[in-house]
């Protein structure tokens, strides 16, 4: 039985998975300090209880980019989430529409753009990297346009790849992983049948689509290595914003100065983030770093916060410390892996709930009245 979203999900996670799936979401980079960080700094904010408001009418919607989320909560892109569950994007994405908030499909999804998008009316968005490969970049946002795509998240703080140590020892990478792989699936029959015999083809589905011809998990981590471009600049966004002209999300901020210059490129929105500590370990908590970011652009660009959140408190909590909408990574894929859409859709309750008590004990009644006012300052 799921009684606690955080905790739960993740050991009904550990579980079905095959260690190397496991360990390939759950992990971080180098010796995981930022990962830790992202959980612990957002879990010491403290928020001010304040009782006898009349609490009775709540509302949790919030408008962004012209759309009406449910509740200021979207699905991150995750990559290989197809490899979570059968399909799993396309069933992460009928969860956040039946909830009514966006889903973001990964550049390097199982599930190409033109599986997901017709599965739900909601428009999807799409997350796009810095390639070398401009070509498919092209050939993507093109494809994105075609399939009702109105917002693009461009994630930059992949120019290279942070070392997931995890990855050698869980049989993702290193040594004979492709043998190791076929060994532990062997022994996770739920996951075997469910992903690897129905859940096929697992191949990288935008990607295949581009070259015509499968790009297979064997090939991810070498794919993700050869084609990250370490010289992107933000003159080389510029063609983007000229092509793409619906909203258009930096994701990958995690300084005041980076945030100043994402407002003054024109983009409509940032994602703070340190990739949920999975690329440069001991970059500060998204928690401890957004403050100084809110305080630099709030109001003149949409924030969204991410790494570390798994509860509705801590969506509160981001929103609080300057955030406009919580990002979920880990938190939904860990659901979808014990319990495919049934298990997002519970945990998306799960997390209204928990912002609807926070909500009542901290006398906001809608999302705009979340705000640093709520934050204890002095411990
Ligand atoms: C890809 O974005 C990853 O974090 O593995």
């Amino acid at each position: 039985m799921i009684i606690s979203a955080s905790t739960d999900y993740r050991a009904a996670a550990k579980r079905r998975l095959p260690p190397f799936l496991f360990h390939y979401i759950d992990g971080g980079a180098y010796a995981e300090y930022t990962l830790k960080r992202n959980v612990d700094d957002l879990a010491a904010i403290a928020l001010r209880q304040r009782v006898l408001n009349n609490m009775s009418e709540l509302s949790l919607e919030t408008q962004l980019f012209g759309e009406t989320l449910a509740m200021p909560v979207a699905l991150a892109p995750v990559g290989l989430t197809g490899m979570y569950a059968r399909r799993g994007e396309v069933q992460a994405a009928r969860a956040a529409e039946a909830k009514g908030i966006p889903f973001t499909l990964s550049t390097v999804s199982v599930c190409p753009i033109e599986e997901v998008a017709p599965a739900i009316q909601r428009p999807m968005w799409f997350q796009l990297y810095v390639l070398k490969d401009r070509g498919f970049m092209k050939n993507a946002l093109e494809r994105a346009k075609a399939a009702g795509v109105t917002t693009l998240v461009f994630t930059v703080d992949m120019p290279v790849p942070g070392a997931r140590y995890r990855d050698a020892h869980s049989g993702m990478s290193g040594p004979n992983a492709a043998l190791r792989r076929m060994l532990q699936a062997c022994t996770h029959p739920r996951w075997a049948l469910d992903v690897g015999l129905l859940g096929k083809p697992h191949d990288l589905g935008n990607i295949s689509a581009y070259r015509g011809n499968p790009t297979g998990l064997a090939d991810y981590i070498g794919w993700l290595g050869a084609n990250f471009d370490p010289s992107i600049c933000w003159k080389d966004l510029e063609w983007i914003r000229e092509y793409w002209d619906g909203p258009m999300v930096i994701k990958g901020i995690l300084d005041a100065d980076d945030a100043r210059d994402a407002v003054s490129f024109g983009a409509d929105g940032i994602v703070v983030s340190n990739h949920g500590g999975r690329q440069l370990d001991g970059v500060l908590s998204t928690a401890r770093a957004l403050p100084a970011i809110a305080d630099a652009v709030k109001g003149q660009i949409k924030i969204f916060a991410d790494s570390g959140v798994r509860t509705g408190l801590d969506v509160v909590r981001m929103l609080a410390l300057g955030a406009d909408c919580a990002m979920l990574g880990r938190a939904f894929i860990y659901a979808l892996a014990a319990d495919g859409e049934a298990g997002v859709a519970n945990l998306l309750d799960l997390i209204d709930k928990e912002m609807r008590v926070a909500m009542v004990l901290t006398g906001a009644k809608t999302i705009a009245d979340i705000n640093t006012d709520m934050l204890v300052r002095a411990l």
